[in-house]
């Protein structure tokens, strides 16, 4: 299958677009867009893209009519929609588009109502359900062998040094510029709880708050960068050299760097590019003195139809970027830890049963690499109206939050 790419970072590029390296037989990216040239160079060198297809912003390639059977769209949140609707208008019918679709609920459903009148297929990325830990507990639920579904229970743990790095330093601090922090990263959990559950969500209810990631927490002697002589270093977990230049558990610095997220925050992946970011950009700040707005901790709870509950939890505050869950049936419980890749089952009427399953080495426990396979043999499971239920239960979880935890029904 051939594809145009709008937005070439983490997803765009290093994501999906990677996906050709190990599979060249079934993917050439054939035209690309990106204001970073850099970004563009590596397209043409490492992927073989003609360098005439190399546009500067995705409105340029998008005007060019339909270069390949399909677009890839891994920009920023709040342009998703537009590039979308502009695709469609050119003739794209088969997108693969980053999550979330929108901040914005109207436009989800703007762009909902487009794509069925022009039959334009879209994907969203929901990675999770490609996700052989997540498959195997869908199977293990509709297989009945823990009876009936009665409610779950699911948390995800953002990880300290992902939370710093994406939604307190990053891109996604603050919801006025990108989404909300459960729309941005907990779409994916509203989604598989549904996707698990099998039935639409009734009504929700969340609370949670920006409690930590705030000046009032600052540590006596925090200076506003880490590398301007703060006197709180030694004790901080937050500290950016220990969260882009040094191995995690030991605090000594790393040879060679890790990767992500040290290879987002500069072009040049050198100890001395990525200094010199710390140093002046954004991701040396002290995470006490950010211009960050999103929650770092939030619960949700939810209903479903046929009396089924789940509760949902977000928190930043957890070693690893990892998600656990519990399942209740009327004849058995489920227990599944992603990381891990560790499920038990345990029937009431029988002993302990474990299941490990295994990913095939691709990001998000193998859902990068199955989500791309799907696609292109057309066996998606998260077209766009099925993601936008996740949405909603975001925009009615973030609206029962705003107002002290109020119910919010969505039939
Ligand atoms: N599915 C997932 O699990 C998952 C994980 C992380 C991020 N995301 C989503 O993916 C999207 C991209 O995230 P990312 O981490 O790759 O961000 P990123 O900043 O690394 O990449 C975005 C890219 O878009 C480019 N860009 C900006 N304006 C553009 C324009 N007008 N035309 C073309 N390119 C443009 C930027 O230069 C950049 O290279 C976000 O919406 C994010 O929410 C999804």
């Amino acid at each position: 299958m051939t594809f145009s790419v709008v937005g070439l970072g983490s997803r765009g590029m290093d994501s999906y677009m990677a996906f050709q390296k190990t599979h060249p037989r079934l993917m050439k990216t054939v035209a690309v867009a990106d204001p970073r040239p850099e970004r563009l160079k590596r397209a043409v060198e490492e992927y073989g893209v003609d360098e005439s297809m190399c546009f500067s912003c995705a409105d340029e390639l998008l005007s060019q009519g339909v270069l390949s059977d399909a677009l890839i769209i891994a920009t920023q949140d709040r342009d998703h929609v537009p590039q979308a609707l502009k695709a469609i208008e050119a003739g794209y019918r088969r997108i693969l588009m980053e999550k979330p679709v929108s901040p914005s609920k109207d436009d989800c459903l703007r762009l909902l109502e487009a794509a069925q009148a022009a039959s334009c297929e879209i994907t969203v990325c929901h990675v999770l359900r490609y996700t052989p830990f997540y498959r195997t507990l869908k199977a293990l639920i509709d297989s009945g062998r823990i009876g009936r579904l009665v409610n779950l229970d699911a948390v995800e743990g953002v990880g300290y040094f992902h939370m710093a790095h994406s939604f307190v330093r990053g891109n996604w601090r603050r919801e006025d510029e990108t989404s909300p922090m459960l729309l941005q990263k907990s779409c994916h959990d509203m989604d598989i709880i549904r996707y698990l559950v099998g039935r639409p969500c009734t009504a929700v209810s969340s609370t949670g708050s920006l409690l930590w990631f705030r000046p009032d927490n600052a540590p006596e002697g925090a200076a506003m960068r880490c590398l301007d002589g703060c006197a709180a270093r030694d004790r901080c977990p937050f500290d950016c050299e220990k969260i882009y230049m040094s191995d995690k558990r030991s605090g000594i610095l790393a040879n060679p760097l890790p990767t992500w997220p040290t290879e987002v925050i500069c072009d040049s992946y050198s100890p001395q590019a990525v200094t010199d970011a710390l140093r002046s950009g954004p991701y040396g700040r002290c995470v006490y003195h950010c211009d960050n707005t999103v929650v770092d901790h939030q619960c949700v709870m939810l209903s479903f139809e046929g009396g089924v509950e789940a509760t949902f939890t977000m928190t930043a505050f957890s070693r690893e970027n990892h998600r656990t869950i519990r399942i209740f049936g009327t004849e058995g419980e489920i227990q599944g830890d992603m990381l891990d890749g560790r499920i038990l089952l345990r029937r009431f009427d029988n002993d302990d049963e474990v299941i490990n399953v295994s990913d095939n080495g691709s990001g998000h426990g193998g859902g990068d690499g199955q989500l791309m396979l799907d696609f292109i043999s057309q066996e998606t499971t998260s077209g766009l109206e099925v993601s936008l239920e996740s949405h909603l239960m975001c925009f009615a979880a973030e609206e029962s939050r705003l107002e002290g935890g109020r119910r919010v029904s969505l039939r």
